[in-house]
């Protein structure tokens, strides 16, 4: 038997305020959990929902150095911008609080003193990477190097993005620091470690044997990690961005932004009421964490170890992480752009609320990575949304008000199709309470979906245009039940969809309609007056969609000449005047041309120099055919020693550009010159 419990306290990660949301957030955490919390307070449970940014950490600080501000401009900025963007997608949190707020700072500086004065941290003294330039010891993002797993040249001190291994920096293959580009050194330092392994025999209990039931990504990862053996966690930073550590002897350093975040959910609950204990400190509240996959570790040993080690707090009940979601078949990325912005989407898709909030729950990473991709928004908008669910309300309403003057009809006596449509409908609401109550948010959605595809397939079977003649009070009856339907479907998607169940109720004109009545017969009175019928939903054109794609496109070019100008290779040592008017550079004119015979780079070329005639050996028969080389005129550095190449003596040396990428590419003068003429 499940335990009953007495109210939620439901929590979604906190986002981190160096970027805006997009729509992997959306889809792996946001979304889901305002699912869940509006269904839960559609059926009167007592629930609170938290949430705010994570305004700590290395990339925050990385990205002001980088932008030339501070970090608190850096979160004011994102703070701002994800919480409104939140907002107008109906993210319905309790609360969005913030972690560089004095509230947050007092509570987790407190939370860290209580587990250091019962001697539940181990101090430790360390060498750590040191960048002697900017000045500053090199945690996490702040070093970069080589990840031993993978060969990523880019990977972070804490994590290689490509391969997802988490790292520590000692790991990095010829490490070097983000902040100067710099080789560090190592310096003496101390921290505070958490020691995991105290807890390993706790956490083993709890999740393995207490968990079963967690998603199976979720128990999968917290095994891995247990069967690996705990090892103690360092707990701070040295740092200038952070909440110091509140103890002597600790200046120039912060929390661990991993520590300070998840401490946030208390701090935020107790921004929110000063009835907070009841939730936080109750067995009969259920916690539930939404987070993404690459939370778990610090969702279900990390932090549970922290409440064990305070003392007095309850643990989480579930923690339903997501998998990942990419971008037309490419990891979503916020440093290299590739990404739907919520706030970008929400200003080129205005009142289209819900349909990224029903596409992206219909196709939620919940059991494996899946894939965003434009042509699939479409076609779910134009052949789920608009053919299913907006067809059938707009059916059911201008018919009533065609026939029925918009007077919802009386039910008449039941024919086996209509009592087929009522059977079918029975099981709904149980189906979607189970989905939604076991974190199966695509699967809930579907079943919510199937009220219109029942009532859609109810309306093609019974006709009620053909009958309108010779049997109008069958067409009542069919009008009546179309019109239950239509405010079941409303219930239904609410969770979901809650502009498009709000504006069928306004259609409607019915005020809300509770949860519990989704399995009743009548929901609308016979008798009653709807309102006037709208589109709910519609088409969304080719054109449209192809002007994301561009955007996209755009964003991959940007990211490839970005990623050229990196190999751009370093400036030579100076050299004099002289040293440079020794090198004699002609224009001169191909006359001749063959590949050198067992080779796939070179080119014999037969140049006319404007003082003789003379052979070259060069390297680009990767990239040009003898035939587009004669006639051709280039520039030659024409007094460079001759050297013997496959056999053949080259005098001198065709200039070229090489591309960042190593691509060869002919020079010319803009308009012709004679041969022989000077460059210099
Ligand atoms: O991964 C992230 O985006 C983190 N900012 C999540 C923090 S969740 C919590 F513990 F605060
Ligand atoms: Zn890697």
């Amino acid at each position: 038997m499940a335990k009953e419990y007495k109210r939620y306290l439901v929590t979604s990660a906190l986002p981190y305020a160096n970027g805006p949301v997009h729509i992997g957030h959306l889809a792996g955490v946001y979304i889901p959990s305002d699912i869940y919390v509006r269904y839960l307070r559609l059926r009167g449970r007592d629930v609170l929902w938290v949430c705010g940014s994570d305004e700590h950490g290395v990339p925050i600080t990385i990205k002001a150095r980088r932008e030339g501000t501070t970090p608190q401009q850096v979160v004011d900025r994102y703070h701002e911008l994800i919480r409104r963007s939140f907002e107008r997608l109906g993210i319905s949190f309790d609360i969005y609080s913030r972690t560089s707020s004095a509230g947050h700072a007092r509570t987790a500086s407190e939370f860290f003193r209580r587990l250091y004065d019962q001697g539940d941290f181990v101090e430790r003294t360390s060498m750590q990477y040191y960048d002697e330039e900017a000045r500053t010891f090199l945690a996490d993002r702040y070093i970069v190097g080589t990840c031993p797993r993978c060969g990523n040249e880019r990977a972070y001190g804490d994590q290689c993005e490509q391969c997802g291994s988490t790292l520590s920096p000692d790991e990095l293959i010829e490490p070097r620091s983000a902040v100067s580009g710099s080789v560090p050194v190592k310096r003496e330092t101390k921290h505070w470690y958490l020691p995991l392994d105290r807890y390993e025999e706790f956490l083993r209990g709890w999740i393995l044997e207490g968990h079963r039931e967690w998603k199976s990504n979720v128990y999968g990862q917290c095994k891995s990690w247990l069967d690996g053996g705990l090892q103690p966690r360092a707990v701070s930073r040295d740092l200038d961005w952070g909440i110091p550590v509140p103890v002597e002897g600790a200046e120039g350093k912060v929390l661990y932004v991993w520590f300070d975040a998840p401490i946030g959910y208390i701090s935020f609950t107790q921004e929110l009421t000063p009835d907070w204990e009841r939730y936080w400190k109750s067995d009969d509240t259920k916690l539930v964490h939404f987070i993404g996959k690459d939370n778990i570790v610090f969702h279900c040993i990390v932090f549970p170890a922290m409440l064990r080690a305070h003392g007095g707090y309850i643990l989480p009940e579930n923690v339903p992480a997501n998998e990942f979601l990419n971008l037309e078949g490419e990891k979503i990325s916020t440093s290299r752009n590739w990404a739907v912005w919520l706030h970008e989407y929400l200003d080129d898709f205005p009142g289209k609320e819900d349909v990224l909030r029903y596409v992206l729950t219909a196709n939620a990473p919940e059991t494996k990575d899946n894939d965003f991709t434009w042509k699939d928004f479409q076609a779910r908008n134009n052949n789920e949304l608009v053919a299913v669910l907006g067809n059938f309300v707009n059916r059911a309403l201008v018919l009533t008000k065609k026939y029925f003057d918009g007077t919802v009809p009386a039910c008449g006596a039941l024919m086996p199709a209509d009592e087929a449509a009522l059977a079918e409908l029975e099981g709904i609401r149980g189906a979607l309470e189970g989905h939604i109550e076991h974190f199966r948010f695509r699967e809930a959605l579907k079943e919510a979906m199937n009220v219109a595809r029942i009532g859609n397939k109810y309306l093609a079977d019974t006709e009620p245009w053909k009958l309108w003649k010779s049997d109008p009070d069958r067409v009542r009856t069919i009008l009546y039940l179309a019109i239950q339907m239509t405010a079941r479907a409303a219930v239904a998607i609410e969770p979901f969809m809650p502009f498009s169940a709000a504006k069928i109720l306004r259609m409607l004109d019915a005020g809300h309609i509770d949860w519990e009545r989704l399995g009743e017969h009548e929901l609308i009175a016979a008798g009653h007056r709807i309102g006037e019928p709208e589109l709910l939903f519609e088409k969304i054109e080719d054109d449209v969609v192809q002007r994301q794609l561009d955007k996209l496109a755009a964003t991959k070019a940007a990211n490839a000449a970005a990623e050229r100008s990196q190999n751009i290779e370093k400036q030579k040592d100076t050299i004099s005047f002289d040293d440079f008017g020794r090198m004699d550079i002609r224009i001169a004119t191909v006359v001749a041309a063959e590949r050198v015979a067992k080779t796939k780079k070179l080119l014999r070329l037969e140049v006319d120099t404007g003082l003789d005639r003379r052979v070259i050996v060069s390297g680009i028969a990767e990239y040009y055919t003898p035939e587009e080389l004669v006639g051709r005129q280039v520039p030659v550095l024409i007094n460079l020693a001759p050297r013997e190449v496959k056999g053949i003596r080259s005098e001198g040396m065709i200039l070229m550009a090489a591309d960042t990428d190593g691509r060869l590419r002919l020079l010319a003068p803009s308009e012709a010159v004679a041969s022989g003429a000077t460059v210099g």
